[in-house]
């Protein structure tokens, strides 16, 4: 062999090896879309796997231009009268191709939340956005696009408000910028109905936007503002418990860490809330963009009589990280940054890492560092479970308009990360779903057939994830409820295995909707079908 053979053996020998080091963190990365035409500052999945991705209006032209003839004719938008640029557009997850949307009015800094039929409700906004419900229902063609409800409105303005769907499939509509108050939707007669604790934990820096709105299995919101949470009977409008403070400093916007309620497992009785990150106080309100931001995680058993926050950091201090249930039931940490607040041009240091927490693991063992990325994912960016199992990162836009020259540019590239499950070296572990029914009713006992290529004895989970609003670093609606299973029993035929579930028992547990439905063997997901859950 010559002396260049053997150097260019030996140079591809390192070369491997590198690649190997560089690989050695878990999870990968893929672009899935170059250029979505938008950035989405708020994003949801439907149940016909095409993702909604929404910006807000007047900032002037994007980068998709809406079908011909039809511009938004605005007076009152400051930047363009005539605008034919999209503001919305809808990817359909089977081309990762991308359709225009029409929205009417602002819907800057919104909220949202799916209907039990899949429609995805969308409330509020800036400007002439401020009292608008608007409604998007999922069709397989093109012909669906976003209808903005005439006979009805909200009954105060809501920017920055949390939405919650209900044990009855109606909408509780959290807060927002000068709205220390709560409705619902369908609207009920009293209107709109104060909720003081809002108005108390507002700092000279707000931090009481977005609230952290989790609906417990007993019926009750826990609601967490600022560094502190009630459990909340919007029944009754009566406030049944304070909690105790959160230490870590202010933890919604602008000083957003982000917030999960644990897998509802077991009987159900039992419900945890995780919040971890945030900014420090001051960060904003003094624009110290390099203001570190706070890396310790709260864990709080909400349902116990006189539960107290345990206390864990994560591996990076972060502020808008989102928050993901996988189907797995561990918690992925993924976006932000680790330095400043919300708000424009207000954040520093992006944090590339994403970590999972593991729920089950003892405290001190429940973070592990992932395979980092590297498109900043800084201010009004995105972060949602897909059905098979990725998880999709669209948005980051610091920035008043779409910039692409500044220092954390206006992000049009839709990303996948896919989290050390789906690795090819799990595929024999890994259950494909072949039969599952397309409606399941609340108590009721079902069946599920699943293949599975090596040999699985006892248990295969049957876990459903919903699907959540997503914006600002919180998933508005999001939880996973772990169903009761029998074991797994071998079918006839090899590598088939029939598994027996139970549906929730009702909405205070899974609030009726789609659900995506996910087996998981040994840890690794099936790719999920779209179940409806229904009384
Ligand atoms: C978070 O903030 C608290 C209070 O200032 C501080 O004691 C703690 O060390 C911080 N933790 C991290 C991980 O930043």
């Amino acid at each position: 062999m010559s002396a260049a053979a053997i150097w260019n053996l030996l140079s591809f020998f390192f070369l491997f090896i590198f690649i190997q080091t560089r690989a050695d963190l878990p999870g990968t990365w893929e672009l899935l879309v170059p250029d979505a035409g938008i950035a989405s500052m708020h994003t949801a999945v439907t149940h016909l796997n095409t993702v909604i991705l929404l910006d807000r209006t007047n900032i002037g032209p994007t980068r998709k231009l809406l079908p011909p003839n039809r511009c938004r004719h605005d007076p009152k938008d400051p930047i363009l009268k005539n605008d034919c640029y999209a503001h919305s557009v809808v990817l359909d997850l089977k081309t990762n191709s991308i359709r225009p949307l029409e929205i009417l009015t602002d819907t800057w800094c919104s909220s949202g939340q799916f209907l039990p039929d899949g429609t995805l409700l969308q409330t509020g906004g800036d400007l002439d956005g401020n009292k608008k419900i608007r409604k998007f229902a999922p069709c397989e063609g093109t012909l669906c696009d976003w209808e903005e409800l005439k006979d009805v409105e909200l009954q105060q303005g809501r920017w920055y408000a949390t939405n919650q769907i209900l044990p009855d499939g109606s909408v509780i509509i959290i807060g927002g910028r000068t709205a220390p108050n709560v409705e619902f939707f369908p609207p009920k007669k009293h209107g709109a109905v104060n909720f003081p604790f809002l108005s108390q934990m507002e700092d000279n820096q707000m931090d009481n936007l977005y609230p952290y709105v989790h609906l417990l299995p007993n019926g009750h919101l826990f609601v967490f503002v600022n560094n502190r949470a009630v459990l909340y009977d919007y029944a009754a409008n009566a406030i049944i418990k304070d909690y105790p403070v959160l230490e870590g400093g202010p933890r919604n916007y602008p000083s957003a860490g982000s917030s999960v309620m644990l897998p509802l497992t077991g009987d159900y009785s039992s419900a945890t809330v995780v919040v971890c990150g945030g900014a420090r106080y001051g960060a904003y309100l003094q624009r110290i963009h390099d203001s570190p931001a706070n890396g310790s995680c709260g864990r709080i058993e909400a349902t116990k009589p006189d539960p107290v926050w345990e206390m864990e950091d994560m591996p990076f201090a972060r502020i808008m990280g989102d928050m993901v249930i996988l189907p797995t039931g561990e918690v992925l940490i993924i976006n932000g940054a680790q330095a400043g607040s919300q708000g424009y041009e207000m954040a520093t240091d992006p944090c590339f890492h994403p970590v999972l927490y593991r729920p089950d693991q003892p405290n001190g063992l429940r973070f592990m560092t992932l395979n980092p990325g590297t498109v900043p994912r800084m201010y009004h960016s995105t972060a949602n479970l897909l059905p098979d199992g990725r998880i999709l990162i669209a948005g980051s836009n610091p920035h008043y308009f779409y910039n692409f020259k500044r220092a954390f540019p206006t992000e049009l590239r839709i990303e996948a990360f896919s989290p050390e499950y789906l690795s090819a070296d799990k595929a024999n572990i890994r259950p494909a779903i072949v039969e599952l029914p397309e409606k399941v009713t609340y108590g009721k006992a079902f069946e599920a057939v699943v293949t599975v290529e090596l040999p699985v004895v006892g248990i295969i989970e049957v876990n459903m994830a919903s699907a959540p609003f997503v914006t600002h670093s919180y998933s508005q609606g999001q939880r996973l409820v772990k169903l009761s299973v029998t074991s797994a029993i071998p079918d006839v035929v090899a590598g088939k295995y029939r598994i027996g579930f139970t549906a929730p028992p009702g909405g205070q547990v899974a609030p009726p909707g789609y659900y995506m439905v996910f087996a998981v063997n040994q840890g690794v997901p099936s790719v999920a079908r779209w179940v409806q859950l229904v009384s």
